[in-house]
């Protein structure tokens, strides 16, 4: 039996944090053996939304190459491993276009036009004028995904919408034109520690927030960061009891030293436990468990050359796979083939 194929890409947002390491990349790493993985950063879709909107925009485009290569460092550093999967550039796959096009024709606009991650998009950041592109971002999703015939696709709920999408998309060409070219794609929706900002239990860990740790902060600035975590409010004195149920410090206790946890519940609770000792331990903890990760980041900075590499022969084993697809694609379609008039 060959193995699945398993799909997914980022945005290139630069730098990774860590809700991007324990809420994504831990579990593509851990796929990456199981399955045929192809992994992009998805540049194109950055042009869909102006800046300011969570991650580069169509007129900052400039940013995009570094963005790209702080992104490729860190999931290389955390464990990706280019000869277990491909990793790539999705505008370096040009075919991905093409069948945009093709599935772009058997899109109702119905569901573009009552898709959430749409109209959220437009309402929250009050866009004007939204282009046909970010209308189009989800058919742009199932091209990634269904030009390489991804079977899962691993993603945060946020993304579920798109993923369905997919998977109506696929069935509905397969139905047109009577064959099964595409799989019907299904999210891998795997239950991950919900990673909170630094400034409130309540928030999302996010860049465009501002309260995020990224992985490639040095040991220093990390505890830096921790040590501006908010905890308890009525906690003002050492000894005052706390409550480590609203406290930042605490919900990272819970994912980084779990083994001490009911130790620090109770000592914080009964005012045996100041802030500041219970930071500095936090900070020893996480520092510990980012260094190897770090490590790897320092030796990929020095050698641009290796991450161009691995993005290179990525896309090379990528297109490969575009092109018979799009080769299948076009045969179930009956559109016309190169030379079709030669006697
Ligand atoms: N829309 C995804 C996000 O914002 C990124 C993305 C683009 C993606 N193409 C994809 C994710 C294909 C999975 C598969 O996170």
């Amino acid at each position: 039996m060959p193995k699945k194929r398993v799909t997914s890409g980022m945005r290139p947002t630069g730098s990774l944090h860590l809700g991007n390491l324990l809420g994504a990349l831990e579990n593509w790493v851990s796929l990456q053996d199981r399955y045929d993985c192809y992994f992009f950063i998805v540049d194109w879709h950055s042009l869909t939304t102006p800046g300011g909107c969570g991650a580069v925009g169509y007129e900052n485009i400039g940013e995009l190459k570094d963005n790209i290569h702080e992104i490729a460092i860190d999931w290389i550093s955390a464990g990706l491993d280019p000869e277990k999967c491909s990793m790539f550039i999705q505008s370096l796959v040009p075919e991905v276009a093409e069948l945009y096009l093709i599935l772009s024709m058997v899109t109702p606009l119905g569901w573009l036009e009552r898709n959430p991650t749409y109209r959220e998009m437009v309402k929250s950041y009050a866009i004007e004028s939204p282009s046909y592109g970010l209308l189009g971002y989800p058919t742009l999703q199932s091209a990634d995904i269904l030009l390489y015939k991804g079977d899962f696709v691993p993603v945060g709920k946020d993304q579920e919408a798109h993923i369905n999408m997919t998977k109506d998309l696929a069935a509905r060409f397969n139905n047109l034109y009577n064959r099964d070219v595409f799989p019907l794609t299904e999210a891998l929706l795997t239950e991950v520690p919900k990673v909170p900002g630094i400034d409130s239990v309540n928030k999302k860990m996010s860049k465009s927030s501002g309260n995020h740790i990224s992985l490639s902060l040095g040991e220093e600035e990390t505890i830096k960061r921790i040590k501006s975590m908010f905890t308890d409010p009525v906690k003002i004195r050492k000894d005052d009891p706390g409550h480590p149920d609203g406290c930042v410090v605490y919900a990272f206790h819970k994912i980084y030293n779990s083994e001490s946890l009911e130790g620090i519940y109770s000592e914080c609770e009964s005012g045996k436990r100041g802030c500041v000792d219970c930071k500095m331990q936090l900070a020893a903890k996480l520092n510990e468990s980012l260094r190897p990760i770090r490590e790897k980041r320092k030796e990929l900075e020095k050698r641009p050359e290796i991450i161009a590499d691995i993005l290179e022969s990525g896309a090379s084993r990528a297109r490969d796979i575009a092109r018979d697809t799009l080769e299948e694609v076009r045969d179930a379609m009956k559109l016309p083939t190169r030379g079709i008039f030669n006697v």
